[in-house]
């Protein structure tokens, strides 16, 4: 057993970061098992990732929503490792993972972290999680080792009385790993604080074709009916994958990355927005990128940065994680001397949308265009968008787009 002391407060502190571009992986050795494993988990993280949509938009409706379910997952699967009896089964019957153990999880995140470890130029996709624990507590060895050896952890040792510094110093560490993209980051750290598990997602693409800044102009972004914004809409006319969905009235395009990653942007039609969120599910994406034909667009779209921040304890707690939270939490696989619970779960990302998708590259491309006359596709309303990453079938974020210009 492992009820010893009184309870102490564990908060897990998921992030993400996104700039647009990219980067591709080779795989080269890994286990065979993690690979299975991840085929089998994959899906179940895009269920996962799609119904906490639903449970963050019923808080937030006309709000920009962006999150990574990628590493929303990749931090729970953490937490999972240290979980026992109810608590670690609650986790993993939200997280979809009930027909696996945990030793099959730790090993399909670690392939997943191999194949997406391997950058080429121009190209990056990062993941990562790191350990904060506070001076005087000692998690089980066995913990720290799992999260070092499958999810890429680093463990490091912070005065958490002294809440200052520990801020400044998560804080800091935020901001390295998201190469500087979330650089104020506020926590509001309890100074009971055990322990901090913190994970992180950075990404940077280009597009594979970028557009002409010469041709961005001042346009109108719809927010609602009879309200609008000032955007700067960047455009482009050539061949892109492109779908229109006559079941939900919405119209999808495709904009890869050098890479491995795409951008797929899913547009509903004017006052189809709550009809999409409602039906969309995991099949949705995956058909959507099935049915996608290549197609001669003119498309404009916002250039756009926007910053989107979320407490996750309700969804969490309204897709079945509740014992994590409360009196009732086990995480014996943390520590059997201090007894734990999870205090507050909260997430942050930030995208940054333009012509390059990234920093300055040079590059040629030769586009050839069909003589039809292009179809248009002026992205001036709210949207959905998901960056995919094709190699391990993740989405490695999420969003809607609600109002393109900082709030
Ligand atoms: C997890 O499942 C695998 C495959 O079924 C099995 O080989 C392994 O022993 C299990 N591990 C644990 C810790 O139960
Ligand atoms: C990731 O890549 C770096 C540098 O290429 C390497 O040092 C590290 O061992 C790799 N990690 C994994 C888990 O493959
Ligand atoms: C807290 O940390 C800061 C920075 O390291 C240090 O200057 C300060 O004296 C510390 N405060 C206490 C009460 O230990
Ligand atoms: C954009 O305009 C500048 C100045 O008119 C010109 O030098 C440049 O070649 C143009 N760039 C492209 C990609 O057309
Ligand atoms: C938008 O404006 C039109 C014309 O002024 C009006 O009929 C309509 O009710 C307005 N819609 C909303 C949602 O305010
Ligand atoms: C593309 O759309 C823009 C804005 O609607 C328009 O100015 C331009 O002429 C269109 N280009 C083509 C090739 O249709
Ligand atoms: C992209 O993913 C596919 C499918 O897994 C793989 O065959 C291909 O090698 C990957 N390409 C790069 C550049 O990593």
């Amino acid at each position: 057993m492992c009820r010893i002391l009184a309870s102490y407060a564990l908060a897990a502190l998921l992030l993400a970061v996104v700039w647009a571009d990219h980067n591709p992986y080779h795989s080269s050795k890994h286990s065979h098992e993690g690979e299975m494993a991840w085929h089998t988990l994959s899906p179940h993280n895009a269920v996962f990732g799609i119904t906490l949509y639903k449970h963050l938009n019923a808080e937030a409706a006309g709000d920009n929503i962006f999150y990574s379910p990628l590493g929303i997952s990749t931090a729970l699967s953490v937490l999972s490792a240290g979980a026992r009896g109810d608590t670690h089964t609650q986790l993993f019957s939200s997280l979809g993972y009930s027909t696996l153990n945990q030793t099959q999880v730790n090993e399909a995140y670690a392939y997943a972290f191999h194949m997406l470890n391997h950058s080429q130029d121009n190209q990056q996709l990062e993941v990562g999680n790191s350990v904060v624990v506070g001076t005087g507590f000692n998690p089980l060895p066995d913990f720290l080792n799992s999260i070092r050896q499958y999810y890429m952890g680093e463990v490091f040792n912070v005065d958490f009385e002294n809440t200052s510094e520990a801020q400044e110093l998560i804080r800091q560490h935020i901001a390295t790993k998201s190469h500087g993209k979330l650089q104020d980051l506020v926590m509001d750290l309890d100074p009971q604080i055990s322990m901090v598990l913190i994970n992180w997602v950075y990404f940077k693409g280009q597009w594979e074709r970028p557009f002409n800044k010469n041709l961005t102009t001042k346009g109108q972004f719809y927010v609602a009916e009879n309200a609008s914004v000032e955007v700067d809409m960047m455009k482009k006319t050539g061949l892109f994958d492109y779908y229109y969905d006559h079941v939900n009235h919405a119209t999808v395009i495709l904009l890869p990355y050098k890479g491995n990653t795409s951008m797929m942007i899913v547009l509903p039609d004017e006052g189809k927005m709550v009809a999409l969120e409602d039906s969309i599910n995991k099949n949705s994406i995956r058909d959507w990128h099935k049915s996608s034909f290549k197609n001669n667009i003119n498309l404009s779209m916002p250039k756009f940065s926007i910053s989107a921040e979320a407490s996750l304890d309700e969804a969490l707690k309204e897709m079945g994680i509740t014992d994590a939270f409360g009196e009732e939490a086990d995480f014996c696989g943390i520590s059997e001397e201090v007894e734990l619970r999870v205090s507050r779960v909260s997430h942050q990302a930030v995208l940054s949308v333009d012509e390059t998708g990234t920093e300055a590259a040079a590059a040629t491309t030769i586009e050839m265009v069909p003589l039809s006359l292009p179809s248009d596709v002026i992205v001036n309303r709210p949207f959905m968008v998901f960056i995919m990453e094709l190699s391990t079938g993740s989405i490695v974020f999420m969003g809607k787009i609600s109002n393109p210009t900082p709030l």
